[in-house]
């Protein structure tokens, strides 16, 4: 994914944002270019309020000066921009590449618009090829990682790798929540809404990376501009 490309579709998402809105900023590269570009507003004397999806962004936007707010005193969020790891063409979304999803997902939900700015690297015909992520309470995370096998083994999705992702020293990731993530490599996931609501009964999984109805519209960066694929199309 070139610069040039994410950086095309973080300007395209930027021309949405109103004075006096509540944004949702994403974490990530492509979000970070984002924030970089609405730093540059704010600078200039544009009124937004923002709550951040890590702790990664929210620092990048203190370090701008974009005003935080705590997301349990926000006002209603009108938009949040954020990237994706992969998206089909129903905008169903796997996120969580950067270890946020629990927070992503919990702000993407909570927002009156949610779009994703991409590039077309990650545009699939069906879900599943980048590994998805799955956070987990660290408490038992052996049993939560067994109940997980054997879930994908009952769906027919036989022969899956599952590991605990992991630091460059080996020890488990750690999420901003405290949690641990569990890399599914699914290669395919046929049934995506059967597979997020068989997780979502798992006792121990905190969040999973499938974002099944929640994008409102996909900016798809390129070298030369860009193409908005929105749910009414
Ligand atoms: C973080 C995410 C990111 O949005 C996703 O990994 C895309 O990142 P990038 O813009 O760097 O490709 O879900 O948890």
């Amino acid at each position: 994914m070139s610069d040039i490309a994410k950086r095309n579709a973080a300007l395209e998402a930027l021309n949405l944002v109103e004075e006096g809105m509540t944004l949702g900023l994403g974490t990530g590269s492509t979000a970070a270019i984002f924030v970089d570009e609405l730093g540059k507003k704010v600078k200039e004397g544009f009124d937004v309020v923002c709550v951040a999806t890590s702790e990664a962004t929210d620092a990048q936007a203190r370090s701008l000066d974009i005003p935080m707010a705590d997301l349990d005193t926000a006002p209603a969020i009108h938009l949040t921009v954020d990237g994706a790891d992969e998206f089909d063409p129903e905008l169903r979304l796997v996120k969580g590449g950067g270890a946020a999803l629990l927070r992503e997902k919990i702000i993407a939900d909570s927002s009156d618009v949610m779009v994703v700015i991409t590039d077309a690297s990650k545009q699939v015909k069906q879900l599943g090829a980048f590994p998805l992520p799955v956070e987990v309470n660290p408490f038992g995370m052996a049993l939560t990682k067994a109940r997980v096998e054997e879930t994908l083994e009952i769906l027919g999705m036989n022969g899956i790798h599952v590991n605990v992702r992991l630091n460059q020293d080996g020890t488990p990731l750690l999420t901003d929540g405290g949690h641990h993530i569990l890399d599914l490599h699914c290669k395919a996931i046929p049934d995506a809404d059967m597979l997020g609501a068989v997780l979502d009964q798992i006792p121990g999984v905190v969040e999973h990376g499938l974002f099944l109805d929640i994008a409102d519209a996909v900016i798809v960066g390129t070298e030369t501009g860009t193409e908005t694929i929105s749910r009414e199309d």
